[in-house]
């Protein structure tokens, strides 16, 4: 395998994940980000973000000579070794970008890091090399970043990640697949080189076709839980069980177990952003997608079904009712809370007047100007005391070992709204709670 001098612009979930595998996987890497003090804490080995197996790798790189971290993208390329004598002899060979892709206006991807780094850098890069896109950017954006840099000797390559919060670092080294979309054959060889250790099918193809593919992947990836959660509105209204419907769909081999659990609405960072942007290219072209809009008008609608389980277990009003919520963040395993379906259902529990108290085990402390009007607290029971009502918003498996009984007890009604199906209603009940979930009585 070539040894190769990376650079990775961007120290987020992805950019931080992609620097630390690459190095683990024998590459040269330096990680940039315009963020001095969060640079400074990854120099000092401290990691912003909860991700598993994230700290190893990066403590490893660092003691092993192989990653990097640096203040601005210009010190990563004009400047990647600067106590390093053989710099000059080699320069940075491939540069990701791994900058935020927002959700600008009107829903569209704000593409304005990725324009600010390429005129950044255009002139900076040395002879010959290779710029990826990792970020999840629209179709074409290969073709404009490579306008923006206005260089003919250096490709742009297109290589979506794939990665989930939570499991990044497995995902990255377990990859199902690998797209590397460029119209130089050599440059999209070069990038798929470079994984080339994981031995993971790897699709080449052109760079429009292989922007495609991300939001093709996670729209389709939204399309499926809402049809899964619309799936378990109808098994309500009918008295069948989403988890024996979906597991009787999920043994055909065309569709998988997997993404098929009902919950409050899917959120995160990616999952929305990429539909609504996916909505808004789609229109540019002149294309309706209504399986689309479907889609995020089933996410809304089932975000608000979960507040009227939550009003009816509270006897048909929320107005001054204490609500104990389980989950803030967006997911099991994550301290992310961006676009958290959780915090959807709680904003519209507390407009109707309901006072709400959190234990979360990834977020425990409030979060200015994003938990504001929810009191966060680090104790499960004082998210209990005196509720007239406890909903499961985020599938943290600790919930299932909570001590119910006790719960119970400083209640003030016994009723769990379990958005997430994962408690187990008969030791539930056995505590003395009624338990209500999606999709199944
Ligand atoms: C997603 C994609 O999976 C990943 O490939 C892409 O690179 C980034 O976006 P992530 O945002 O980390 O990853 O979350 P994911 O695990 O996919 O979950 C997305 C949302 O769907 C969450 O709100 C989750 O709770 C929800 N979900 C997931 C369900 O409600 N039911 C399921 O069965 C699975």
């Amino acid at each position: 395998m070539f040894v190769r001098r990376i650079a990775v612009i961007g120290t987020g979930y992805v950019g931080l994940t992609t620097g630390a595998c690459l190095a683990s996987l024998g590459h040269q890497v330096v990680c940039a980000d315009v963020d001095e003090e969060k640079i400074n804490k990854l120099k000092a080995g401290t990691i912003p973000i909860l991700e598993p197996g994230l700290t190893e790798l990066v403590t490893e790189g660092m003691a092993a000579g192989r990653l990097k971290f640096v203040v601005g993208a210009r010190d990563a390329i004009a400047n990647p070794n600067a106590d390093d004598t053989e710099s000059e002899d080699n320069p940075v060979e491939v540069v990701f970008l791994c900058v935020p892709t927002p959700m600008g206006a009107g829903g569209a991807a704000d593409l304005a890091a990725v324009e600010a780094v390429a005129q950044e850098v255009r002139d900076l890069l040395p002879r010959n090399c290779v710029v990826v896109n990792k970020s999840t950017v629209p179709v074409g954006t290969a073709a404009r970043t490579k306008q923006l840099l206005g260089r003919r000797d250096v490709a742009v390559v297109s290589n979506p990640e794939f990665l989930r919060e939570g499991s990044a670092v497995h995902d990255f080294l377990n990859p199902d697949r690998i797209v590397v979309g460029c119209d130089q054959q050599d440059a999209a060889e070069k990038v798929a080189a470079l994984y080339s250790r994981l031995g993971a099918p790897t699709l080449l193809t052109d760079a429009a076709s292989s922007e495609m593919v991300k939001y093709a992947a996670n729209c389709f990836l939204a399309m499926k839980l809402s049809y899964v959660n619309a799936m378990a509105e109808l098994c309500e209204r009918l008295g069948a069980d989403v988890h024996e419907v979906t597991e009787g769909m999920g043994y055909d081999k065309r569709i998988g177990q997997a993404f098929l659990k009902p919950g409050p609405g899917w959120g995160g960072s990616c999952l929305p952003k990429d539909t609504n942007a996916l909505v808004q290219i789609s229109a540019a072209a002149g294309f309706d997608f209504p399986l689309l809009n479907a889609s995020l008008e089933t996410n809304n609608r089932q975000a608000a079904r979960m507040v009227d389980k939550v009003r009816a277990a509270c006897g048909g009003s929320l107005s001054g009712k204490r609500i104990g919520l389980l989950g803030l963040t967006f997911k099991a395993g994550t301290d992310d809370l961006r676009d958290s379906p959780a915090l959807t259902v709680a904003a519209a529990l507390r407009a109707e007047g309901a006072e709400l108290t959190a234990f979360d085990p990834g977020c425990q402390t409030g979060v200015a100007g994003v938990t504001d009007g929810i009191t966060v607290t680090d104790d499960p029971m004082t998210a209990a005391k005196d509720a007239d009502a406890i909903t499961v918003l985020t599938e943290w498996p600790e919930f299932r070992a909570l001590d119910w009984k006790a719960m119970a007890k400083v209640a003030s009604r016994r009723t769990v709204v379990d958005t997430r199906n994962l408690l187990d209603p008969d030791v539930l009940r056995r505590a003395g709670f009624s338990w209500v979930g999606v999709g199944c009585r």
